[in-house]
């Protein structure tokens, strides 16, 4: 890959052992994935955040930095409610390891907002035809997809290396060539809620990493949008996909002769019930929109099941008065985390979600029953004896 002079000067050391490494970082991706260039993005979103995930190698790495990033950079959640730890039940030594992570994150200058939907709190990150080095798989998926924005798959390192530079090697989806749907899944149920979750669960366990166009009988909401694609990101590794007439690029491409069929039987066969001992919505973080559905739906009720709603805690600060509805069924607002991601969800038994992405990952990563449920039966069973 080319680097200009001053890029040379960065693999020469010239500027330190930070810059040196966050170089040779990009300039590796981009010789293996052949990118010509290295060029310029407009925010990164950093992985890497929970110490459940990064551990002590990871504190010491980040701790050891020495520099300022250079576009808008934010932060993946971290493995505890930066404030409400003690009522997750974390450990006194887990949250002194997780507040050090982030204190050293700061001392970069990146903003300490831990959230996987940063599209939700801040509009200087990205717009369409923006290049930008996101590492979360739903907050990339949404990006590419729901944005129109231009990201790669990026890992914590090479995000946050491409924070530090202000910049990404040009390969993957940057380039057009790889933004096309390459399959059509045509959908013939009506989908309404989770079933856009359990849609990209079934998809993406179909088609791993390909990038798909949708063919659907309903016009989907963004959020439910997200839930399709993070639930693909999960199952699969699906980056970007298009739903004809609804996203930005759709129209752009040719459809795909490759097709694939959804019907209802599939989508149905994906609900069970069960007897959960955690109900958890905010994967990806809550929007408002779905903090106001909740709290529609737990008006005037009490829940007889440990309930927790993760969401930014920017969106928290914004609407008490819509948190107090919320907390005054006894649902838990957590923020800056959520039940992926933090230890203490792995207590639990069986989590109810309402999100095919957790649906995919807490049996995997917390070591918990999952069961997916539209948000409606969540709380009923929330509030049930
Ligand atoms: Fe976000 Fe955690 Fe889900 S990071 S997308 S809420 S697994």
């Amino acid at each position: 890959m080319y680097l200009t002079p001053d890029e040379e000067k960065l693999m020469n050391g010239e500027s330190g052992p930070t810059y040196q490494k966050a170089i040779e970082i990009l300039a590796a991706l981009g010789d293996i994935y052949g990118a010509d260039r290295l060029i310029p993005i407009k925010s990164a979103q950093i992985a890497g955040v929970s110490y459940k995930t990064i551990g002590d190698a990871g504190l010491e790495w980040i701790s050891d930095l020495k520099g300022k990033v250079v576009v808008p950079s934010i932060l993946n959640p971290a493995g505890m409610d930066l404030e409400c730890w003690r009522e997750m039940g974390i450990s006194e030594d887990f949250a002194y390891k997780q507040q050090e992570i982030i204190k050293a994150y700061e001392a970069i200058g990146v903003r300490t907002e831990c959230s996987c939907a940063p599209y939700n709190i801040y509009d200087d990150l990205a717009i369409f035809g923006d290049h930008v080095a996101w590492s979360e798989s739903s907050a990339i998926s949404y990006a590419n997809s729901v944005i129109g924005a231009r990201t790669n798959r990026e890992g914590g390192p090479s995000a946050l290396s491409a924070a530090l530079l202000g910049k990404t090697p040009n390969y993957g989806f940057h380039l057009d060539e790889n933004r096309r749907p390459v399959i059509l899944i045509e959908v013939e149920p009506e989908l309404y809620d989770s079933d856009y979750g359990a849609l990209g669960y079934i998809v993406g366990e179909m088609i791993g990493d390909k990038v798909p166009v949708f063919d659907l009988n309903t016009i989907p909401t963004k959020d439910e949008l997200r839930s399709l694609g993070a639930a693909m990101a999960a199952s699969g590794s699906v980056a970007m996909y298009h739903v004809r007439g609804v996203t930005m690029e759709s129209s752009k491409y040719e459809l795909p002769l490759e097709k694939i069929t959804i019907e209802e039987q599939q989508i149905k066969e994906i609900y069970k019930m069960g007897e959960p001992d955690l109900i958890a919505f905010g994967c990806p973080h809550s929007s408002i929109e779905e903090l106001e559905k909740l709290a529609r739906l737990l008006d005037g009720k009490k829940v007889k099941k440990e309930v927790w709603i993760c969401t930014s805690r920017a969106l928290k600060n914004k609407h008490p008065e819509l948190i107090k509805r919320i907390e005054k069924s006894g649902a838990k607002v957590f923020c800056d985390t959520c039940m992926v991601v933090s230890p203490a969800s792995e207590k639990f038994k069986c989590m109810m979600v309402n999100s095919g992405k957790a649906h995919k990952y807490v049996p995997n990563l917390c070591g918990v029953k999952s069961i997916l449920a539209r948000t409606e039966d969540c709380i009923r069973v929330a509030v049930s004896e």
